[in-house]
């Protein structure tokens, strides 16, 4: 049959070329080594929040090389802040916080950010902060900051997507409260516990969140001088005080990057040690990977080893608040299980949208069915590298992890989730004997 030309009312463009990172994974080489763990992120996001309680100079150390943190040092800049930045440390002069509105330009771009409106409000008696918006893991409400800071005596209105919140009278200053949290949110605990530190009389928040970084906070404000009890477990007592001095404060290593690489260690049968770790935060991590048949070793007070067995047996996770396991690692821990022998359910409670990994395991040959924010894996023998896209932080984590054991090659677009909050996690992995190379692709 004679060919015909394909006729369209307009001329057909060609699509723009354009250039873009990704990450190129050979799997199946065996790791071996150690590993360096950075400051955690969360925790430092928080304190560098911390850092405005004080009209002094701060100086945070162990702060991790990531996205997120630039991101925050942009908003705090934006408030009238001198940061500093050397490697590994971030140094703050907080004497002249010329303003308590931060730009949406900035705020949008990291939830966490958000944080500042504690501080703000405490310092100065107003803060005007624009609504981080919802994410791609679910909407993320701020409700219960925004109840908390109403019940310590701050007026709130919330129009054209910014929170503003004043608090009156002569002194402007936050009153002490009795505030039970409806959930144990992170964010909303530090909100609260960081206002409390200089409102007036004494705070006592129920239900509050548990979470490692809440008492580094926690331990981060003491060091300034402020006056709080019970962090770490669900009633945080806070005294209010007038001042907070300077200090100078060491961030803990990251609880998810160590999980994450643990999680490796199991996930490619390689035997490894990564430092320096708490090992009590690591507990729910620690324990799941047991269930799969892998041995966590302790060697020292910070230090743990990988020690794979050979097998790699099925197991449930339920993602819950801290001591539970936590919702940051339940993508790297599904990377694993869908190379475990058996069936395993994932249930996610913590985010109501957290599973957009799995498509991208499916790709690379795992099975697994979600329902709700239930995911059934069932193990298979191998899976085949792919072209794949990190959704959102973890999951790209994940999918290194998946990339590190398939067979063959996998390529992952979409990096940038990753350098939000990994710092160098390529890198690291190409030191511990990784095939694995950040390129710049013309797509
Ligand atoms: C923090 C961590 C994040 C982690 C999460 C849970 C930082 C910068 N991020 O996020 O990595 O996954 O804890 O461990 O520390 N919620 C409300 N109303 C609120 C606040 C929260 O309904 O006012 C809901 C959220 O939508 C979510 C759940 O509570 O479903 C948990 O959120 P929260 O603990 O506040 O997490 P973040 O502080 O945002």
């Amino acid at each position: 049959m004679e060919d015909r030309p394909i006729k369209t009312s307009a001329p057909l463009t060609p699509t723009r070329a354009t250039a873009e990172t990704i990450l190129k994974i050979e799997g199946r080489h065996p790791l071996s080594g150690e590993v360096r763990i950075s400051g955690a992120k969360n925790s430092a996001l928080a304190i560098m929040a911390g850092t405005l309680l004080c009209s002094d100079q701060c100086r945070l150390t162990n702060i991790p090389d990531l996205a997120d943190i630039k991101r925050m040092a942009e908003v705090i800049a934006a408030l009238g802040v001198q940061i500093v930045a050397t490697p590994g440390n971030l140094d703050f002069d907080t004497r002249h916080l010329r303003t308590a509105e931060a730009p949406y330009e900035l705020v949008s771009k990291l939830r966490a950010s958000f944080f500042v409106i504690g501080p703000l409000l405490a310092r100065l008696g107003e803060a005007k902060v624009p609504m981080p918006g919802g994410c791609a893991i679910g909407a993320r409400p701020v409700d219960l900051h925004v109840r908390g800071l109403q019940a310590m005596g701050a007026e709130v209105i919330i129009e054209h997507g910014v929170v503003q919140a004043t608090v009156k009278g002569n002194r402007r200053r936050l009153q002490g409260a009795k505030i039970y949290l409806d959930y144990p949110s992170v964010g909303a605990t530090e909100t609260l516990m960081m206002a409390a530190t200089l409102a007036e009389g004494e705070t006592i928040i129920e239900n509050a969140a548990q979470e490692p970084e809440i008492v580094d906070l926690a331990n981060f404000c003491r060091s300034m001088g402020a006056y709080i009890s019970g962090d770490g477990s669900n009633k945080i007592v806070i005294q209010g005080c007038d001042r907070l001095h300077a200090t100078d404060y060491p961030i803990i290593p990251d609880r998810i990057e160590a999980g994450t690489f643990l999680v490796a260690g199991a996930i490619t049968q390689s035997e490894f040690s990564v430092f320096p770790v708490v090992p009590d935060h690591l507990l729910p991590v620690i324990a799941k990977l047991e269930a799969t048949g892998t041995k966590v070793i302790a060697e020292g007070p910070n230090r743990l080893r990988i020690k794979p067995q050979g097998i790699l047996r099925a197991t449930d996770i339920e993602t819950l608040p801290y001591p539970g396991f936590p919702t940051d690692m339940q993508a790297q821990f599904m990377a694993l299980l869908t190379l475990c022998e058996g069936s395993s359910v994932v249930t996610e409670t913590v985010f109501e949208n957290r599973m957009h990994h799995v498509a991208e395991f499916k790709r690379m040959g795992a099975d697994v069915k979600v329902k709700g924010n239930n995911a059934i894996i069932k193990g298979v023998p191998f899976l085949s590298g792919a072209p794949v896209m990190a959704t959102d932080l973890r999951a790209s984590a994940a999918l290194v992890l998946v990339g590190l054991a398939a067979e063959g090659t996998t390529i992952m677009r979409e990096v940038h989730h990753m350098d939000r909050g990994y710092d160098d996690l390529e890198g690291k992995f190409k030191a511990l004997g990784a095939r694995i190379e950040r390129l710049t692709a013309t797509l």
